[in-house]
């Protein structure tokens, strides 16, 4: 097709780049580098789960699921939420079932934002947020997390809101930075969104990733929040099984009815026999969410460690899978000259931290290392970072 007067491609694919995290994924392939870019478990997901998606196929659950998602993983997404955050909700009216937690995001967007409108999202962030702005029409307003403890600036945040505020993002724990909001801060977060009327789409896809004591709130839990919020969640994290593209959106009815509207014309529906399988995962007992904590910790520690040696200011996380690293000490001029190098020559792929600002000279001197892998996957890194040389 040949590009005339009028423009081959819309404005809004011009206006994002593929996503850096999954090329990364690609260049770590093509030059047989340890992938510490992507947050995908290189481990089994656990054997009941995987049977019982099996068993869901062998009982014939082949054809579409009720387009807003299986009642049987409703009713269990209903029970955990109770049993986990002390938050009732209404299974038919208050759920909609989305090919993983991404769709979620942008059918939730697509649903209450009109053009002119702008959400505040906090800053570093995981990297779909800005796609999910452009694609819904929100002008998205950046507030910064300052490291080492990636705290906001109140002041910054109260001029973030403006009348034009549809919506906060919130992200906890938090990818990329591990931060787990405080109380105190979500009820600071909780009154600026109140008093401008606005939504807060609460993405928990760590909630139960958790270290040193740090505990995960439901942003719905908070006093003035249950019809405010929108929460976002998945199997992908909790469960190892990010392929099978399982998340949902919780939500007051009304707008719950305009997410499912958004939602069945998007994708119709999530995999029916992966649906029933979540069905059976999420009423796994506590224990299991105390040994997923831990499994992460020790690889957190290991990892920080490793990072720690071979020359990394590490920002330790609280929740969450991921690393956020300094690099000055190497000398690069930039992220993705740094990461590149790692790449091809040392053997190992991470993310560049300009991909998760706004500006990407505010990424220059960070990337991001996960570390949900096997401990042989995370020594085979450690093995090929001692090689790095500092300065
Ligand atoms: C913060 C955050 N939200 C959402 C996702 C994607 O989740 P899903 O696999 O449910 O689409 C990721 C994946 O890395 C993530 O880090």
């Amino acid at each position: 097709m040949q590009a005339g007067a009028r423009s081959v491609l819309s404005e809004k694919a011009g206006r994002f780049t593929e996503s850096v995290i999954r090329e990364m994924t690609r260049l770590a392939m093509k030059h047989g580098a340890v992938n510490l870019a992507q947050g995908f478990p290189d481990f089994p997901a656990p054997a009941e789960i995987k049977q019982a998606a099996k068993d869901a196929i062998d009982r014939d659950i082949n054809q579409y699921a009720i387009t807003w998602g299986a009642k049987s993983l409703r009713n269990a997404i209903t029970e955990k939420f109770a049993r986990t955050q002390g938050i009732t909700i209404d299974p038919e009216r208050e759920i909609t079932v989305c090919c993983g937690s991404t769709e979620a995001m942008m059918s939730s967007m697509m649903a209450i934002i009109n053009p002119g409108d702008e959400v505040v999202v906090f800053e570093p962030f995981y990297e779909n947020y800005g796609p999910d702005a452009i694609l819904s029409g929100a002008s998205p307003r950046f507030v910064k997390l300052h490291p080492p403890d990636w705290s906001f600036d109140h002041d910054e945040l109260v001029r973030a809101f403006t009348p034009r505020t549809k919506a906060l993002i919130l992200n906890t724990p938090n990818n990329p930075t591990g931060k787990v909001f405080s109380r105190a801060e979500m009820e600071i977060i909780r009154d600026l969104a109140v008093r401008a009327n606005a939504f807060v789409i609460t993405d928990e896809i760590y909630e139960h990733i958790l270290f040193d004591g740090a505990r995960h709130i439901s942003m719905a839990s908070l006093d003035g929040m249950r019809d405010r919020t929108i929460t976002i969640n998945g199997m992908s994290k909790t469960y190892a099984v990010t392929g099978w593209r399982v998340g949902w959106a919780i939500a007051a009815p009304p707008v719950t009815s305009a997410i499912r509207k958004v939602h069945d014309f998007l994708t119709v529906g999530a995999a029916a026999p992966l649906q029933e399988a979540g069905a059976l995962a999420l009423q796994m007992p506590l224990s299991y969410y105390d040994k997923l904590a831990e499994t992460y910790r020790v690889k957190r520690d290991f990892i920080v460690e490793m990072l720690g040696k071979a020359g990394f200011r590490c920002f330790v996380p609280r929740g969450a899978y991921y690393v956020m690293t300094d690099i000055a000490a190497f000398g690069y001029p930039d992220d993705v000259s740094f990461a590149r190098y790692l790449v091809e020559q040392i053997g190992v792929a991470v993310v560049p931290g300009s991909s998760f600002f706004n500006d990407p000279a505010d990424g220059r001197s960070i990337v991001r290392f996960t570390f949900c892998k096997t401990e042989t996957t995370l020594r085979a890194a450690a093995e090929r970072l001692s090689k790095m040389h500092i300065g």
